[in-house]
């Protein structure tokens, strides 16, 4: 089930700018945007899938929602924190809405990426990034062309470090796992999609004179939290809160299945905000608000640039 939304979920996607003074963007008044439009995988959905595939389950959406809200977590998602931040303001889009003062935030590679690890050589899979991010590249422009200027873009974040990847290894061969404690390769397919994507994107900059394009580091601020994660107050990084992963099972968060020879059913820990894996892919809501108090300043963005002035360029 959680193999078919990782493969559908996948609406690749974006980003831009001339590197500008920071200075002068950094003291440059707040951008007062009419809307977000997030275009993303199941790390920012918040009821698409729900909507068009699945009802939503429990116990997503416990600790906040105190329901299953459609989001894939035990609450609030990096986009919630996003529509938060106080300068701006989340409405429903009205049909007349001008594009060119509305947030474009995208967040996708993680499917593309997951994909190229599950049927791909490590080389064919390294061979693949240039297109993938270049269908993502196109999808920018023809946003651009319908009208959007400010484009928010979070890179794919290390999915060699998901429970999900790393509770299938055995005996791993020296470096197979890098020093914290994630499956390397694939975290290396990540870095290489990140790599092109940022080039991309200075280039798409030169293109579209009028977007503003900021790159946002996701993956930076993921492994950050994953590296130190007990002096930041989590648990174990590679223990899922909801859902059982081992090296033959996998009984995904809200479904039964046998593990070890026993029928178990995958509900949550007793205490989601001590962990940052909610259901072994996807973050609990404190790991997503760690993330989102780390990006939203612009500390990990390029240009250096707060989610509030981005659409200055
Ligand atoms: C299943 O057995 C393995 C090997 O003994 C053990 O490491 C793992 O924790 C067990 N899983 C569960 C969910 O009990
Ligand atoms: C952004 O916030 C992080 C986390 O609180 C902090 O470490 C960093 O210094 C801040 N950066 C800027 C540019 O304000």
């Amino acid at each position: 089930m959680m193999e078919l939304i990782m493969i559908l979920v996948l609406w690749p996607f974006f980003l831009s700018t001339i590197t500008t003074n920071a200075e002068e963007m950094i003291n440059s008044p707040p951008c007062d945007y009419t809307a977000v439009y997030n275009f993303g995988d199941s790390n920012s959905d918040t009821g698409g899938i729900a909507a068009a595939f699945y009802p939503p389950a429990s116990p997503s959406g416990e600790t906040y929602f105190h329901r299953p809200a459609g989001r894939a977590s035990d609450g609030r998602l990096i986009i919630d924190f996003i529509a938060k931040d106080e300068c701006i303001r989340k409405r429903l889009p009205k049909p007349d809405q001008d594009l060119g003062k509305a947030l474009f935030t995208i967040d996708i590679g993680q499917n593309d990426v997951a994909f190229g690890i599950r049927t791909l050589s490590f080389e064919l899979q390294k061979a693949a990034v240039p297109n993938i991010v270049s269908q993502f590249i196109s999808q920018v422009r023809v946003l651009n062309e319908r009208g959007a200027r400010t484009f928010w873009i979070h890179n794919t974040g290390p999915i060699g470090c998901l429970p999900v990847a790393t509770a299938k290894v055995k005996d791993p061969v020296a470096g197979y796992l890098d020093e914290i404690g994630c499956v390397k390769y694939q975290n290396d397919v990540a870095l290489l999609f990140n790599k092109v994507l940022k080039e991309e994107i200075v280039k798409l900059r030169s293109e579209l004179t009028y977007a503003a394009i900021v790159y946002v580091d996701m993956y930076a601020a993921k492994y950050e939290l994953i590296s130190h994660a007990k002096n930041q107050g989590f648990e174990d990084p590679f223990t899922t809160c909801c859902g059982y992963h081992g090296i033959d099972y996998d009984v995904y968060c809200g479904n039964k299945g046998v593990v070890n020879g026993s029928e178990v059913i995958a509900g949550s820990c007793p205490n989601p905000s001590k962990l940052i894996s909610w259901d072994g892919v996807h973050y609990t809501e404190a790991a997503n608000q760690w993330i989102a108090i780390r990006i939203l300043n612009g500390s990990l963005s390029d240009p250096t640039i707060a989610i509030s002035r981005a659409c200055h360029k």
